[in-house]
């Protein structure tokens, strides 16, 4: 049976007869009295998250990340303005600042849109997490097999990292994998959670695969990022921050922080993540929201993500660039 259909090893039959049709019951609740003792935090992410159906959770992240995508393409667009001197550079950043005014009290459309990006990215996280959660029980796995594995292969990789690697040609499929007898089900009976998940050697990922593969990655090298950035830029807290900063001067604040190779070497680092983080996410929410009903236009999505992600993170690369080789200053 493929054990995405198996019920969770969690899952109690009283479980399974007071969950909705569609949704997944969470781990730890069981007949003995333990649910009592989960924490409240534990309960109320079962009532809400853990309520909701899979595909409404996709929905979610679907939306969540539109907004936070359409956040960074006006704001790549607006750092542009940092080539344009130090002056225009600032007159924008304080135009973000008396947005609406005078019928607005200053900063109220910035905390507005601040509120608005907060909410999106709790929702797109808390989602995220859910789902992650709900793949790993399908697949009989816990949360501590996942850091066990990533642990070995992190080991394994460290271990194998300055020999030079023999490349098997795609071709080639080793002949013990060729010879695999196919027993007409997608997964194989049994399927042993805590087994080593290979892959044939000389089988290399494609880029797409990789990408697709690292988002939960990538989404973390991208909070780590907005924090730091966030310290860096706008609230000027030290270590983040350049010693330089000063509040009202985004442009020789930018300047000075970019200016430090390890934090330009960071942001660059981090456009790279954002980079496979858009082109795969815009995908993906095009495909659950239905807007890919042929191939045609599974094609032109693909394009267009591609485009979006590749546009937004080279535009944001070339600021610390810049700034290294003193074009900006
Ligand atoms: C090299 C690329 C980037 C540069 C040079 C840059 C520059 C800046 C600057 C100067 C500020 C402060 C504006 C002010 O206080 O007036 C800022 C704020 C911010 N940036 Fe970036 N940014 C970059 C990339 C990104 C990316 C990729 C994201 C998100 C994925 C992002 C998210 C934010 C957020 C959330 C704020 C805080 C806005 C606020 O609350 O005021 N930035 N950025």
């Amino acid at each position: 049976m493929n054990p995405a259909t198996q019920p969770s090893r969690e899952r109690t039959p009283a479980s399974r007869t007071a969950a909705s049709p569609g949704t997944v019951t969470t781990p730890g609740r069981s007949s003995n009295g333990a649910d009592h003792a989960a924490p409240a935090a534990a309960n109320a992410w079962r009532r809400s998250l853990g309520a909701a159906s899979s595909p409404d959770l996709k929905l979610a992240m679907a939306a969540s990340g539109t907004v936070l995508s359409v956040f960074t393409v006006g704001h790549m667009a607006g750092n542009m303005q940092v080539y344009a001197g130090r002056e225009r550079y600032n007159r924008y950043a304080l135009l973000l600042r008396g947005a609406g005014a005078p019928v607005l009290p200053p900063n109220t459309l910035l905390w507005v849109a601040r509120a608005g990006l907060l909410a999106s990215t709790a929702v797109h996280v808390a989602a995220g997490t859910e789902l992650t959660l709900r793949s790993l029980r399908a697949e009989g796995r816990t949360v501590g097999d996942v850091a066990r594995q990533t642990t070995r292969r992190l080991v394994t990789l460290a271990r194998n990292l300055p020999r030079p690697r023999v490349f098997v040609p795609r071709t080639e499929a080793p002949l013990a994998y060729r010879r695999a007898a196919f027993d007409g089900a997608l997964l194989p009976d049994s399927f042993d959670a805590r087994a080593p998940r290979t892959r044939p050697r000389g089988r290399r990922r494609s880029v797409p695969q990789i990408v697709a593969r690292s988002m939960r990655s990538t989404g973390a090298v991208l909070g780590l990022f907005v924090t730091y950035h966030v310290l860096d830029l706008t609230t000027g807290t030290r270590p983040a921050a350049s010693r330089s900063f000063e509040h009202g001067d985004a442009y020789g604040n930018l300047v000075g922080s970019l200016s430090r190779p390890v934090t330009a070497a960071f942001y660059a680092a981090s456009m790279a993540a954002l980079a496979g983080h858009m082109v795969h996410g815009l995908h993906t929410a095009a495909l659950d929201t239905g807007l890919t009903g042929t191939a045609q236009r599974v094609r032109q999505v693909d394009v267009a993500a591609k485009a979006v992600g590749a546009v937004v993170a080279l535009g944001n690369l070339s600021i610390p660039l810049a700034v290294q080789i003193k074009v900006v200053r």
